[in-house]
């Protein structure tokens, strides 16, 4: 009988040894490496299934590739179509990954609920009924989707061959077992083995496949990291469990930017599209109060208007408080300094607490200005006019910096009705007609004088 063959991996970056030991040389981690079968000679005589398998590939001149039958497949879903560059390309493997309970499944049941295409979603978690409670709560429309509770890859072929569906949905990697390796299900050679089989049978046969993974503790996606270089696509599904928004980033797209991030509401009934998401993010009052403001921000190719709020107030204890949620809390704190150095606030003394609702994190450096601006209107408390926004970024010594896309913040702002944005003088505009008043300062002096 041959031999089984086995050898030794890291379960942390995936370096290979001959031999046991117990740190890891390439990543120096200590008791990360285990045995794993990688090939049972009994078994490794397992084949796609045929109609899987098409005409073997030859070289073609690139001018003479046809891509006009590439069309993508709409997924009727909004914020997904724009996440992926435009819809999902046949053939594609596409990887989504997301802590626990954020709404992964629920985001490609709901997907598979509504496609207009012959859908098999195969969960190793969940089992039949469980799904069929999840996808009354959804409302479905697509009466072609088929769910299938199987975790052995081989089993999964099979029923693909006799089914064959135009989409393919894993719920997830990390539950998938090929017979092909002896390891368990979850393990490194596991995962790469049956990533390998799902790529193959997707490029072979130009159907999607996409695959839930789960992430670590550190937020990667779990199993090696060679799984994000096989895919086609990352996806990653973020947002705060406590609030309802949810967010859909690209981090590698072959077929489209990472620019892009779509933006979805969990509710009562599945995950709702937010195709509006500034219309939401401003909470509407009929009051102007103190210490909020609204800055105009790009996330990807999208203009989004948010909502910042600062609490400043007289400290209690001798060490003033500085907290920030959704911003990061040294910018905070270079914001505060510029303000007590360059504009002659004594904000040493105060609690500073600041906001950006809705649970979002923002990295857009345009953001500093609408900071400032709730800053010093909670320390005035003075109310900022309700129709007023900001878009620029803040220097060391307090001057006011141009930000990228101004042309497109101001139109945003001015199709959601406010009267005056406050953008940086070195900003090149080259709109002719604004209804939208576009204020251009220069320092941060400028703004306190325009505010207060
Ligand atoms: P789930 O999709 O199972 O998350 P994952 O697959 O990423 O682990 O979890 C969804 C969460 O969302 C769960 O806690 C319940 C909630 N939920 C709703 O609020 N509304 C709904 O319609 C559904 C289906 C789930
Ligand atoms: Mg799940």
């Amino acid at each position: 009988m041959a031999k089984v063959k086995t050898t030794f991996f890291c379960q942390n970056c995936d370096s290979q040894y001959a031999k046991w030991q117990g740190q890891c040389n390439a990543c120096k981690e200590w008791n990360t490496i285990v045995e794993e079968v990688i090939q049972n000679p009994e078994k490794s005589d397992w084949k796609l299934p045929t109609s899987a398998v098409k005409k073997a590939a030859v070289p073609l001149r690139i001018k003479d590739i046809d891509v006009s039958n590439e069309a993508r497949m709409d997924t009727c879903d909004g914020e997904f179509n724009r996440v992926l560059g435009g819809g999902i390309v046949p053939g594609s493997l596409i990887l989504l990954g997301g802590e626990p309970g954020i709404g992964k499944s629920t985001l490609l049941l709901q997907i598979s609920l509504k496609l207009p295409y012959k859908t098999l979603y195969v969960s190793g978690e969940e089992s039949q009924k469980q799904i069929k409670m999840r996808a009354e709560r959804i409302n479905p429309t697509n009466n072609n989707c088929y769910i299938l509770t199987e975790t052995k890859t081989q089993n999964i072929f099979k029923q693909i061959e006799a089914l064959e569906p135009d989409i393919v949905i894993i719920d997830s990697i990390q539950t998938l077992h090929s017979d092909y390796i002896e390891s368990s299900s979850g393990s490194i050679s596991q995962i790469k083995e049956c990533t390998a089989e799902l790529i193959k049978f997707a490029k072979e046969t130009a159907t999607p496949v996409l695959l839930i993974g789960h992430i670590t503790k550190d937020g990667n996606i779990a199993g090696p990291k060679i799984l994000e270089h096989m895919v086609d696509t990352v996806l990653q599904f973020e947002g705060d469990r406590n609030h309802v928004f949810r967010i859909l980033r690209a981090h590698k797209n072959r077929f489209g930017s990472t620019n892009e991030l779509g933006i979805y509401e969990m509710q009562g009934s599945g995950l709702r599209e937010v195709s509006n998401p500034s219309e939401i993010l401003i909470s509407k009052k009929d009051e102007e109060l103190s210490g909020n403001a609204i800055a105009a921000t790009l996330e990807g190719m999208r203009p989004l208007m948010i909502e910042v709020q600062a609490l400043v107030s007289t400290a209690v204890y001798g060490t003033p408080q500085r907290s920030a949620t959704g911003f990061n809390a040294k910018r905070l704190n270079m914001l505060l300094a510029v303000l007590e150095k360059r504009a002659g606030f004594r904000l040493g003394a105060k609690d500073v607490f600041l906001n950006i609702t809705g649970g979002i994190n923002v990295d857009d450096p345009a953001i500093d200005l609408a900071v400032v601006a709730a800053i010093l209107s909670s320390n005035e408390d003075v109310a900022l006019q309700k129709d007023i926004c900001f878009a620029a970024e803040v220097g060391l010594s307090g001057e006011i910096r141009p930000v990228q896309r101004v042309e497109q913040r101001i139109l945003e702002a001015e199709k959601l009705g406010f009267s005056t944005i406050f953008v940086s003088k070195y900003n090149k505009i080259s709109l002719k007609k604004t209804t939208i008043k576009v204020q251009l300062i220069s320092k941060i002096e400028d703004l306190v004088t325009f505010l207060l």
